[in-house]
Parts: C-alpha cells; structure tokens; sequence
C-alpha cells in the first residue's frame, strides 16, 4: 500500500509511491497524457496519466473526472531536475473516484467580482483567496506571537454593549431583551479596564460598524486587535505600532512567500521596509498635502487629456473632485488625501496631534496646543492609508465627563468608564489596528473585501 500523505510533504516521497486525497483543480489533455491538476488544500500538484503506464480503467476514470470532483489518486513522485517541483505519475488502479462534481460555476475563465463574491463558499477554493486566506492567517498568528512575546495577556472584550466607543453615526443596534444594545465598534474602553489590572493587554475580536459607504477600505464586521498598555507615552504608542508593524512584515516575508507570488505582490517594496517610520505632526500634513495637492491635479488633467478610457477618465475625474480645493487646517483625511500623504515613501508615516474636533471623546489634549490631541494613525504607503489608528486616553475625570457631554452621549451607560478615572488615573493608551486593512496592505490588494473569508458590507451578505 502507497503511504498517503499531503502535497505540502510530498518532497519526502521522491521515487517513492504515495495516495494522495484531493479535488480536481483542472485538467488538459491530449491523446497520450492526461494531466490533472490535483490541490488537496495543502498544496497543488500535477499529476500525470500516460496512456501506456496504466490499465484501460484508469485511464477512463481520469478522464471521466471533472472540475472539483473528489477522489484519491496514487502514483510515484518524481522531482523536477532543476526546481523544487513535484510531480505524480500514476499508477494502474491509482485513480479512485468519490464523487464526480456537478458542473462547476467557478471555471479558469475570467469571471467578474460580483459573480465570484456570489460564489464565495466556492471562490474560496481558487488559488488567489487560498493564498490571501493563509496570509491572513499567518499575520493574525504574528501578532498573537509578537504580543504574547511582549508580555501581553489577552483580554476579551464584550461584543453586546450599552455604548458607543467611536460616535453614534455608525452603530448597530440589536433588540436585547426589552433593552437594545450596540454591536461592538471597538474594544478600547474595555481594553483600558484590563490595562489597569495586568498593566498591558490585547483585545482581539470583531468590530462592527454600520458603514454606509461602499468604499475599498470599509466592512461593516472587521477583525480588530487592540492593544492597551498603562503608563504609555505617544510616543511609546508609535514605538510599539513600528516594532509590531516589522515584526508582521517579517514574518510575512519568511511565511508566505509562495502565497506573496501567487497573487503577484512586489515582495521587494516590502524587503526594504525600514525602521523608523515617518513621523509627522498633523500641522505638517496639512502643509505637505497642500504642496503635493496641485503637483497631483496637474499630473491627473494632463493625463485627463492624453487618455482615450473612458473608464480611467471618470476615475481620473473623482479623483480630483475627492481631492478638492486646498486641505483646511481642522479637516479629516479622505482616502485620496492619505494616498498623497504617503506616496513619496517606502515605508509607513505616522500622523500625530489629530485636531480634537475630529477625534473621539475619549482622546486626550495636547497640553500644548488644546486643539489638538495625543493622538496618531498610521498610514500604509503605496495608496493604501489607515491601518492603526490610536493614541493617549483622556485622564482626567472632570475632562472625561464634560467630553460626554459635548458629544452628547449617555453619560449613564459610561459610569464603569469614568471610575477608571476615579481610582488611579494616569497616562495610558494604545491604538487599533485593521486585521483586513494590513492584510491588503501587505499582500497588495486593492480591496479588503478579498481579505476576510467572508466579507460584509452594506449591499451584501451572502453568503
Ligand atoms: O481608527 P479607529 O476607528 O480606532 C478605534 O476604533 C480605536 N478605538 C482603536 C483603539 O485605539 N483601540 O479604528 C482602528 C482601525 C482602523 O485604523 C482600521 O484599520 C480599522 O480599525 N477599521 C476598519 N477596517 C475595516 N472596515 C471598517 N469599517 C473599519 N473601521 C476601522
Ligand atoms: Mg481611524
């Protein structure tokens, strides 16, 4: 009996006969040969079927075989001379059939996104999504790591909760009971409880958020990591968010590489990642956008009037229409502002002392200038912006209070919070950081829809 084994260990096997358990990812054929390409989830393998090495029967059953049919399949492994590539040639008797598949709706052609993300339950299937799915995976594992290293302890948030962490323009609400409750914007104010028990913690959990924009960069449920440490700087808070960032990049670069080139990431960018990231005071972003915003609208109407796509001219046209008049002092970023930001680096930048008038309630002043905040983001180059936003907590209690009250929110439902305050205030804070949004970053892809198994957003959620 051949040992059965996964493609992923097949290098152990060479010149040795293995049964291998899988689907048909694809097949070609011509009179003699018949090759099939075989993924077992592990791994892809071709395995080929000569005419003249097995009996009748087997040389029907693999032609029999259509696309994600199950089966079993034996053969002999044979290396390639040159590369580290494996091949199945079978044997008499090495094709046994599970199940034929009906007419697979997922073939080799190009289909469009809405069709693919219908069929997601079998898109997952195909090489780009698997190898997103394991990226994923692997930075979620790296962060686990790098926190856990660090000292941190997990601490879980509650998802049902009586208020809102980040304003109540985007929030769901569900029927409790004869109460209603919030889904979870962030873990933060929970996270600061665990701060002030085990002094630095990590919440991991999902968000939501009632997103009502259908951009690349929003899901309406998100994965969501959020560090919390008592006794913490802003600038503690840049250092962690640039050795954690590394340390993912790392462990990316030495994890992924195969799934890095299936979905055609330029892997060099990412080698040449270096520490420090660029730090830079949100005063000087508003002077820096307002310098690169008109060399960009030139750049964008010059090529307005060479291109002859259609499709590129409104996108070209957006583009300017989002990217405006002048940036004025007190404004948030949109996507294209963030875009601008970090194009002339090869490396993340961090925007610190947000205005407050922007920022959630719960940030702290920058004693300063009380305009601001001890706040950051850090903004994914190479068009990709917001990955982490964070910053420093509001300590004082009085402060705290009258925050609740100018942001109108109910100041029962935060009484647990305001106790924090009470009973050994200090300096803390910590940020949050987009399990999707750094998964696109790092693996190149221009929607973050493609970086959850099953993404939600306002028009879908199906399946
Ligand atoms: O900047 P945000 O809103 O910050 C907070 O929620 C803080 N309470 C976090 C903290 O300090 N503990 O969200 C943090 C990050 C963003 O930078 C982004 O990566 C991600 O969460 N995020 C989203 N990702 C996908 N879809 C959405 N709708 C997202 N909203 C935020
Ligand atoms: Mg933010």
């Amino acid at each position: 009996m051949p040992t059965e084994t996964t493609i992923d260990k097949i290098s152990r096997f060479v010149d040795q006969d293995v049964t291998l358990t899988g689907w048909l990812y694809n097949k070609r054929e011509s009179k003699k040969l018949k090759f099939l390409e075989i993924r077992d989830g592990m791994g892809i393998i071709q395995a080929v079927v000569g005419i003249n090495d097995v009996d009748e029967d087997t040389w029907e059953k693999a032609g029999s075989l259509t696309q994600e049919s199950s089966l079993r399949i034996s053969g002999k492994v044979a290396k390639h001379p040159k590369k580290d590539e494996y091949e199945l040639h079978v044997t008499s008797g090495g094709v046994e059939i599970v199940q034929i598949a009906s007419e697979y709706p997922i073939t080799p052609k190009d289909h469009g996104t809405g069709f693919l993300f219908q069929h997601r339950h079998l898109w997952l299937r195909s090489k780009r999504p698997w190898a997103l799915m394991r990226i994923r995976s692997e930075v979620i594992h790296a962060i686990r790591t790098f926190f856990y290293e660090d000292g941190y302890i997990t601490f879980d948030a509650p998802i049902f909760t009586p208020n809102a962490c980040e304003g109540t323009s985007d929030l769901f609400e569900v029927p409790y009971f004869d109460d209603i409750a919030y889904l979870s914007q962030s873990g933060q104010l929970y996270g600061e409880v665990g701060a002030m028990s085990h002094r630095k913690i990590v919440v991991f959990g999902p968000s939501f958020r009632a997103e009502k924009s259908k951009t690349r960069r929003h899901l309406t449920e998100f994965w969501h990591i959020e560090p919390e440490i008592a006794w913490f700087s802003l600038d503690d808070n840049m250092e962690l968010m640039e050795r954690m960032t590394m340390f993912i990049i790392e462990w990316v670069l030495q994890k992924c590489r195969p799934e890095l080139e299936i979905v055609g990431r330029n892997i060099e960018f990412l080698e040449n990642v270096k520490l420090p990231f660029i730090r830079m005071h949100y005063d000087d972003a508003v002077i820096k956008l307002n310098e690169l915003k008109p060399k960009r609208i030139a750049e964008l109407e010059g090529e307005l009037k060479t291109t002859e796509d259609e499709a590129r001219q409104a996108e070209i046209k957006r583009e300017i229409s989002d990217l405006g008049p002048e940036f004025e002092w007190g404004g948030d970023f949109g996507a294209p502002d963030e875009t601008l930001l970090t194009m002339p680096y090869d490396r993340p930048i961090f925007v610190h002392h947000f205005p407050r008038d922007i920022k959630a309630f719960y940030m702290q002043p920058d004693p300063d200038d009380e305009r601001t905040t001890l706040s950051v983001d850090m903004l994914a180059p190479e068009g990709y912006g917001e990955i982490i936003g964070g910053g420093q907590r509001a300590e004082d209690h009085d402060f705290l209070v009258s925050q609740i009250k100018k942001h109108e929110l109910p100041m029962e439902t935060f009484e647990w919070y305001l106790d924090l305050r009470k009973y050994g205030t200090n300096p803390h804070g910590g940020f949050g950081l987009g399990v999707e949004r750094t998964v696109a970053w790092l693996a190149g892809v221009h929607s973050i829809r493609e970086c959850i198994p099953f993404p939600r957003t306002i028009g879908s959620m199906y399946p």
